[in-house]
């Protein structure tokens, strides 16, 4: 029924609305789980800049996209955060903050005021347009050869810039197609090929997907011209991507990014009052959100954190601690599994 909605054609007013959660405690997982530890003596572009001395605090480190951009390893996510006002007040904190790259999407009904927000805020941070990094994704509903560019230009044009940095496919399937259908693969086909021109002609300066499984990423990858950027996925300690997803990415240069890594807007009490994220919390006088984060960059993810809240905002980029081996070795043996938002494996 989730998948189904996902699928109609106004989906977007009530996206991520009516969650079903997915209790994933599947044996595999807890393979994965082990395998995942194996990850940390194999870094990844993330962890390597991560781990650098240079720049000193986390706020100023990026790594290196396939295009040389430099993407922060912290953005601010802004899915629900909606109005004017609401959108000004965050953007405003974020930016106060330190914050340099913003994650949106055409879903997220908020470009608009997120460029109305950003043309009176950057003066004030003494910032330019340059000093942003705009994350925005394509619409499941307008995928394919005949709606992409527009879709894009609306983007554009929403946001008030003549550039975007990146642009995700935001969901592998279509609305309106049925998950099982032949369909998605030849629209999603036709999206990436759009946004491949779109970039050629500087738009775009960097494309990526979201929510691709390995099977999508493998698709993609034999037909694309442009490799894509990055891949935003799910993670959390409660919810962790395979390692052959892992492994594809890094093998071919496409930085991960994590998403509702929180928990997303209704399930984030279950994470945040995990006992051994709150132990490790207290261990390290640091915030049970700011654990799940670390843990997540130094699994290879970089971070998009959202929040309505000043304080919290600070917070969740003040992630200049080190989660040692012991602690991490006590986060990965958290055996909870759950799935909070949608779940792409089923798209054909
Ligand atoms: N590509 C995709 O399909 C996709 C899907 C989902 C999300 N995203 C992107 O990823 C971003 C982050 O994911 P998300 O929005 O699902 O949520 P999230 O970052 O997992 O967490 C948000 C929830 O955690 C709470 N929270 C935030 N910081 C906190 C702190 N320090 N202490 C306690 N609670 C805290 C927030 O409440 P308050 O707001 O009340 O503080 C909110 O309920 C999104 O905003 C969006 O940009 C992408």
């Amino acid at each position: 029924m989730f998948l189904k909605f996902f699928q109609s054609e106004n989906s977007s007013k009530l996206f991520f609305g009516k969650l079903k959660l997915f209790n994933l405690r599947l044996k595999s997982f807890d393979n994965l789980l082990n395998g995942m530890t194996n990850i940390e003596t194999h870094p990844n572009a993330v962890i390597t800049a991560l781990t650098a001395s240079e720049p000193e605090k986390i706020l100023e480190k990026s790594v290196l996209l396939n295009t040389g951009q430099k993407f922060p390893l912290i953005g601010f996510g802004t899915y629900t955060i909606q109005g004017s006002k609401q959108i000004f007040d965050c953007i405003d904190w974020a930016l106060g903050a330190g914050y340099r790259a913003i994650d949106t999407a055409a879903v997220y009904g908020n470009e608009e005021d997120i460029g109305k927000s950003l043309r009176t805020l950057l003066p004030k941070y003494n910032l330019t347009r340059s000093d942003i990094f705009i994350t925005s994704k394509l619409s499941p509903k307008d995928h394919g050869a005949n709606k992409v560019y527009e879709a894009v230009m609306g983007s554009l044009s929403r946001l008030g810039v003549t550039y975007i940095d990146l642009y995700l496919i935001h969901w592998p399937g279509a609305s309106g197609v049925p998950m099982d259908s032949k369909e998605n693969k030849k629209l999603r086909t036709e999206s990436w090929k759009g946004l491949e021109d779109l970039h050629k002609s500087g738009q775009l300066r960097a494309i990526g997907v979201s929510n691709y499984t390995v099977r999508h990423l493998e698709e993609l990858l034999k037909t694309c011209t442009v490799k894509p950027a990055v891949n935003q996925v799910e993670f959390s300690i409660h919810y962790r991507q395979s390692v052959d997803l892992f492994k594809l990415c890094d093998s071919e240069g496409i930085i991960l990014q994590s998403y509702t890594s929180l928990g997303g807007n209704s399930h984030s009490e279950s994470l945040l009052k995990d006992p051994v994220v709150e132990k490790v919390a207290e261990s390290l006088k640091v915030t049970p959100a700011q654990v799940l984060l670390r843990w997540v960059l130094q699994k290879g993810y970089t971070i998009i954190p959202k929040s309505l809240h000043k304080e919290r905002i600070e917070q969740n980029c003040q992630l200049d601690f080190d989660l040692n081996s012991a602690r991490m070795k006590a986060l990965n043996n958290i055996t909870t599994r759950m799935k909070y938002a949608w779940n792409p494996d089923t798209i054909v």
